[in-house]
């Protein structure tokens, strides 16, 4: 009988998955809830054929270099900003993600970041919680209403067409969207209108981030495209941290060029406890959680065994971020 592939997999995954890629596979799994250190993590790379990688685990050149016998890495994540995909290409090195399965489970934590903002609750729960609720104010806590507003989406991919349809269907909100290519599905169903970066800023009274990070969308949200929203305006960001410059966001936020923000992400992550941008009362800061549903994240970790068995066995990948690789990848 051959050998069973040897694999690493940074951190302890459902049992949805994690059964089956230890049924298949010669697999080590790093139990410590932290990520495994960068140079550990080469060293595992250097002697497996399948790695599972989390979205804190840097794959870099030199690591997939360190690894000659590496035939996969199956990120446990949709997005995989974390891996050189170029590198890995060029190395014959298929790479996998986890799409589809986290559409729901992140639209609607758009959302209740979205609905959280704008109606400060979390704000609200600090007052009432550190005593300072003395009577109903009629001027106190004023939020903004979210009925028929305009939702601007940056991004009208899976998880910015779900939370079109929850704003559009549930509170009836014009939706507009700057992506580079057309949704024509959303504009149909949804009405959706496509417009330019400054047309979304200027006219959205929220707006929610949903591109990925590259190099056109690091630091997007700045000093000048702050000065561009409404000052009611409501900024949601459960993509990647990096595309939100914190220093304009605190300015932003502490000047009132814009009303709230809603973040899942951050840069870094985790952020400085004593960063004072966590101290402002209009800004809600989720530990990237949108995806932290039981169901999701077992469909992840399904989607990422898939993934990576698919990798080791000569097969197409169900998720194939680099299916260019396929004439080249290592058998
Ligand atoms: C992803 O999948 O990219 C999310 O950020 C975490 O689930």
């Amino acid at each position: 009988m051959p050998a069973k592939p040897k694999v690493f997999v940074t951190r302890v995954i459902p049992e949805a998955g994690l059964r089956r890629i230890k049924e298949s596979c010669d697999a080590e799994v790093w139990a410590d809830p932290l990520p495994p250190p960068h140079a550990l993590l080469r060293t595992k790379a250097a002697v497996c054929e399948g790695l599972v990688s989390l979205l804190t685990d840097r794959i870099d050149a030199a690591l997939l270099e360190a690894a000659p016998h590496l035939k996969v890495v199956s990120n446990y994540a949709v997005g995989f900003n974390n891996i050189d995909v170029k590198a890995a290409t060029e190395r014959g090195v298929c790479v996998g993600n986890t799409p589809g399965v986290l559409t729901d489970a992140t639209a609607d934590m758009a959302f209740c970041l979205l609905i959280a903002a704008s109606r400060r609750i979390v704000e609200g729960h600090a007052y009432t919680r550190s005593g300072q609720w003395k009577t109903w104010e009629p001027l106190g806590h004023l939020g903004q209403d979210l009925v028929g507003r305009t939702l601007g989406i940056l991004g009208m991919g899976r998880i910015g067409s779900a939370l079109a349809r929850r704003c559009r269907g549930g509170w009836d909100m014009q939706v507009i969207y700057h992506d580079v290519y057309r949704n024509e599905a959303a504009e149909k169903t949804l009405g959706a209108r496509h417009v330019d970066l400054d047309t979304l800023l200027r006219e959205s009274d929220f707006v929610s981030i949903h591109t990925d990070l590259n190099e056109t969308t690091r630091g997007l949200f700045n000093a000048t495209t702050f000065a561009r929203m409404k000052p009611t305006a409501v900024l949601v960001n459960t993509a990647r941290g990096p595309i939100v410059d914190q220093k304009a966001l605190y300015e932003a936020l502490t000047s009132g060029t814009i009303f709230a923000a809603g973040l899942d992400v951050t840069d870094p992550e985790p952020p400085d406890p004593n960063d004072p941008l966590l101290k402002l009362p209009n800004l809600i800061v989720a530990p990237h959680i949108a995806s932290a549903t039981v169901g999701t994240r077992n469909a992840m970790a399904e989607s990422c065994a898939n993934n990576l068995i698919a990798g080791l066995t000569g097969q197409a990948l169900p998720a194939w971020v680099n299916p260019e690789v396929a004439h080249q990848r290592r058998h």
